[in-house]
């Protein structure tokens, strides 16, 4: 079918992904040809974008002793976890799959970090096994438990104390974690006791000071007050003669899903580095745990207009990608940009993208304006972070493929889910 030219629409913060003679391209490949090749609903990830985002922090350390964490629940497929670790990365952990995964990716163990409130025995047993670098411990029980734990094995746990710092993020309150009502981190005001209860108990070895204020940040502020107050903090303990050999400033920072403006990862720390050297840390080692600034927009989310039902009230263009596989708009009321993968000239109306799944909640965008027909190709913007690994199988769907594309080549890097895989787990009922 001859489609006549229409004018390119925008696609927010995503370099290496633009239009070409009418078509959306990623990279060197036309998207329209990895749809039909591999299907739909199908990620598609620039390795490039997520190495360029990379290089924004790596030019903002250099020179400095700094350690890029990756947060892998942003997006853990093996594939991306590899892309990260061969560049240099350790990862940000918060179970015991994460390990595992870690592990399979080749990470150096030492280059492991291991967050989360609720770790448990076993968890904390296959860590040390393993040899990671540091466990960010969030409570007090926390930290006996993981002495006992390490006792037994005849190992110390290295260890940093998130610290719950008490500054808002200015985001959405379900990923503001540095606030005093939230369930993370230890009060600002209870860690130096912490720090001493550490420092002797016998399985432990502190290593380091760690607090994350939340996600999708899009300002300097919040993180120039949360790390004077770490840097308090850490004035404080020292005072106390525990020495702590790293500070990691935790993730956050956010990505322009809808004209958003989040600092520039080199930008943001040229400010942060001139605090810490203010402050005289400079030389101190650190780290950071970002996770959706280096993949969020280096991925798309392809799908499939299956029927248009225009309505009184309301205009809704079903796709074939659901909240199963984007499930941010959903729970957070997330906007991903939706744009045409071959824009079609002419009037655009307005409508509201939905999935199939059996459920009001199962929306992609509300009043997008499309031209659109059957059988048309959507992408769904930003959808390298928090979108296939917070993927489930509600209504018995499979999990959708994944590509990774570099420069004209491209790799399936996870095949589609079967309805059998799905069912391996499962038995039929035996009890007669
Ligand atoms: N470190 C810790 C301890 C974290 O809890 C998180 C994210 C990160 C690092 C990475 O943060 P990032 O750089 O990606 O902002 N599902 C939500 C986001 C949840 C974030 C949870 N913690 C979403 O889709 O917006």
């Amino acid at each position: 079918m001859a489609l006549s030219p229409a004018p390119a629409p925008r696609l927010p913060g995503h370099p290496h992904f633009a239009y070409q003679d009418g078509a959306l391209r990623v990279e060197g490949l036309p998207v329209a040809d990895l749809a039909r090749e591999h299907g739909t609903p199908l990620f598609v990830y620039s390795q490039t974008a997520m190495l360029s985002a990379l290089a924004a922090y790596q030019r903002g350390f250099a020179g400095r002793q700094a350690l890029i964490c990756y947060a892998m629940k942003a997006n853990s497929s093996l594939a991306v976890l590899q892309t990260f670790v061969q560049a240099g990365c350790g990862l940000d952990i918060v179970s015991g799959g994460e390990l595992a995964r870690a592990l399979r990716a080749g990470v150096a163990p030492e280059k492991v970090i291991f967050s989360g409130v609720g770790k448990t025995r076993a968890e904390m047993r296959a860590a040390l096994e393993a040899g990671i670098g540091c466990f960010n411990v969030e409570s007090l029980p926390e930290l006996d438990v993981l002495s006992e734990v390490a006792t037994a094995m005849g190992r110390r746990a290295p260890v940093s104390l998130r610290v719950n710092p008490d500054v808002d993020a200015k985001t959405h309150p379900y990923i503001s974690t540095g606030l005093k009502g939230n369930k993370f981190g230890i009060a600002h005001d209870a860690v130096l006791q912490a720090y001493r209860h550490a420092a002797q108990l016998p399985g432990l070895k502190v290593v380091g000071i760690d607090c994350h204020i939340g996600s999708q940040i899009t300002e300097m502020s919040p993180y120039l007050d949360a790390m004077d107050r770490i840097l308090d903090l850490v004035d404080a303990i020292e005072a106390a003669g525990i020495t702590l050999e790293h500070i990691d400033f935790g993730g956050g920072l956010g990505i322009d899903y809808q004209g958003d403006t989040p600092p520039a990862a080199d930008a943001l720390w040229q400010a942060l580095l001139a605090q810490l050297d203010a402050r005289g840390y400079g030389q101190r080692r650190l780290l950071i745990e970002p996770g959706r600034s280096l993949v969020g927009n280096a991925g798309i989310c392809v799908t499939e207009a299956v029927f248009l039902k225009p309505g009184e009230q309301k205009n809704f263009l079903v796709v074939d990608a659901a909240m199963n596989d984007l499930p941010r708009p959903a729970m957070y009321e997330a906007y991903h940009a939706i744009v045409p993968v071959q824009p079609r000239a002419g009037e655009a109306s307005a409508w509201d993208v939905v999935g199939p799944v059996c459920e009001s909640g199962d929306w992609l965008g509300r009043d997008r304006a499309l031209n659109v027909q059957p059988g048309d190709l959507l992408a769904v913007c930003s959808a390298g972070a928090y979108c296939m690994s917070m993927s489930s199988n509600y209504n018995t769907r499979g999990r959708a493929a994944e590509v990774l594309v570099r420069g004209d080549r491209a790799q399936l890097i996870r095949a589609r889910e079967t309805v059998d895989d799905q069912l391996r787990q499962e038995r039929l009922l035996a009890l007669g």
